[in-house]
């Protein structure tokens, strides 16, 4: 009977770590050492550019949001779209840290060839430099295969933009079975990192075409952004942080910005203006900042979880830019 017993529990100990079709610990036996590679590599080198933790966990987002988080935001060309792949479409355009995974990709390889897909180095090494930065860390469940297919159009319908507003959100978040609590919570993601002026500057200089501002936008921060850091409308070269003072942070401060009508993008802004959504605001700056760190954990697991490719579907990349021959 005992023995029985220790069996179920056995049986529920592998099941309670299968999510999805991933797996914890995917690569156990097939490549002990592939997590720990990818964090130990993390940890040397993101602190020397701590940037890129954001723009890691970013394009996590983007190749997700497409076809599944199936590596495809990191292909050059495939035989059905040419060189017109996700990564030329204007939302991946300001995507960085391409030559990072493509790094990784080399000593995985070298270590296990065949064996670790690039979605899930994606992914790994997301949450691995988020930790490093002093950020949340969350379960990344691995068995992600990679995709053959990568369009450009693809994306630039189906990534969120800065201009969208709240249905259009609310509607590219369903479409991947995400609520408007994650939403909420995986926007949190903007308390770090940077944007480009063209994502906002039509709040500044012209919203809705005759030279206007947008009205929803604090008035001495349009000021500010206009006089000190997009002069022109179309500066492309100028950099601006999405959560001034604290970009390196993985604080609640952008949800307090959020309320001070400094949001960067309408996208942000379009937040506070839904009931459901201020509320969820409001009870994550009531909240602590471990319960923050906890909410987004959630989030970021079940993102990581979108349309994921896994047993023989898709394939093993050996270079994470283009499909195998
Ligand atoms: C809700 C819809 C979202 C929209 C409309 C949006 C839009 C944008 C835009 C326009 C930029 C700046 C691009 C540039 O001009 O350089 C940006 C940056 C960023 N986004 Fe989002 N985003 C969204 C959700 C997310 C999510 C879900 C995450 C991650 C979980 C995320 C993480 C980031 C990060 C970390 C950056 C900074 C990247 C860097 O420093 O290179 N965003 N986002």
């Amino acid at each position: 009977m005992k023995g029985f017993c220790l069996i179920i529990l056995g049986v529920l100990a592998i099941l309670g770590s299968v999510e999805g079709d991933l797996e914890m610990g995917f690569y156990g036996s097939s490549c002990p050492k592939a997590e720990k590679i990818v964090q130990d590599y993390v940890n040397q080198h993101v602190p020397n550019a701590p940037s890129l933790a954001a723009a890691l966990i970013r394009m996590h987002f983007h190749d997700c949001f497409v076809r599944g988080c199936d590596g495809s935001v990191l292909l050059n060309f495939t035989s059905a779209s040419g060189n017109q792949t996700e990564k030329v479409a204007v939302p991946n355009q300001t995507v960085r840290g391409f030559d990072f995974i493509d790094r990784l990709k080399s000593l995985l390889e070298a270590e296990c060839p065949g064996i670790v897909s690039c979605a899930d180095i994606v992914a790994l090494a997301a949450r691995d430099s988020i930790v490093l930065t002093g950020g949340p860390s969350w379960r990344v469940p691995t068995g992600r295969r990679d995709g053959l297919m990568s369009n450009a159009s693809e994306a630039l319908a189906q990534i969120p933009a800065p201009f969208d507003n709240i249905t259009i959100l609310t509607q590219k978040f369903a479409n991947k079975s995400l609520d408007l609590k994650d939403l909420v919570l995986l926007s949190g993601a903007h308390t770090i990192g940077i944007s480009h002026c063209p994502s906002f500057t039509n709040r500044l200089y012209n919203f809705t075409g005759v030279g206007d501002r947008d009205p929803t936008l604090d008035s001495e921060y349009a000021d500010n952004l206009r006089s000190r850091k997009c002069r022109i409308q179309n500066d492309t070269t100028t950099i601006v942080e999405m959560d001034p003072g604290s970009r390196k942070t993985f604080d609640l401060s952008y949800y307090a910005l959020l309320l001070k009508r400094r949001g960067l993008f309408e996208s942000d802004s379009a937040l506070t203006r839904n009931s459901n959504t201020l509320t969820f605001i409001n009870q994550l700056l009531q909240g602590s900042i471990a319960n923050f760190y906890t909410e987004f954990g959630l989030s970021m697991e079940k993102m990581g979880q979108i349309g994921v490719k896994t047993g023989t579907t898709g394939e093993i990349r050996r270079n994470c830019a283009v499909v195998n021959s």
